[in-house]
């Protein structure tokens, strides 16, 4: 028989999450940015929070192809959780619009992937890419990547508002040896 404290714990925690996709920007982060914060703040676990992440991100963030995170670990990126079709595993610092993400420590938000100097097609679909750097201290620990199959599909207020997820997330995406 299961307890009333078992249950506390793992039972009962159906996430369903809803966002009017027509509110304004700002409205659409704050919301987004809340459901982030209940799905994450209780859980220490990294990979499990990146999880549940991409998939809220999926869910909720309308035109994606994929959504989800590459880890640094040492001078590579290595693919984290995602939702999307399977993608390349490995990226060396630099390379890539995700590469260049973490090693300038800057957004890349990219109208025309086929315009980015090397660019890595992971999805044929790919046309716009939008890709935010996690901090520890000042030091990027993964970076946040979104795919749209829609030219041009991320706006400055799209940027602002992951840019903000990034923030609130970091320290719930750290592992213990980065914390
Ligand atoms: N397009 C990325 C590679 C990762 S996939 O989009 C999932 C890049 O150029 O870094």
């Amino acid at each position: 028989m299961i307890s009333t404290a078992t249950k506390q714990r793992y039972g009962d925690r159906m996430h369903d999450f809803a966002i009017d996709r027509l509110a304004n920007p700002e409205d659409f982060y704050a919301e987004l940015l809340g459901a982030a914060d209940a799905l994450t703040r209780d859980e220490p676990d990294a990979i499990a929070n990146m999880a549940n992440l991409a998939a809220l991100v999926w869910q909720l963030v309308p035109d994606l192809n994929w959504a989800g995170f590459y880890r640094r670990i040492a001078d590579e990126l290595v693919l984290g959780p995602f939702c999307g079709k399977p993608a390349c595993i490995r990226i060396p610092l630099g390379l890539g619009v995700c590469g260049a993400a973490a090693a300038t420590g800057e957004t890349q938000r990219v109208p025309d992937v086929h315009a980015f100097p090397g660019h890595i097609a992971c999805d044929a679909a790919s046309r716009s890419e939008l890709v935010v750097p996690v901090f520890n201290a000042s030091r990027v620990i993964a970076v946040l990547d979104l795919d749209s199959p829609i030219a041009a599909r991320f706006s400055a207020a799209d940027q602002t508002g992951f840019e903000q997820l990034a923030a609130l997330i970091a320290p719930r995406i750290s592992r213990p040896e980065q914390a």
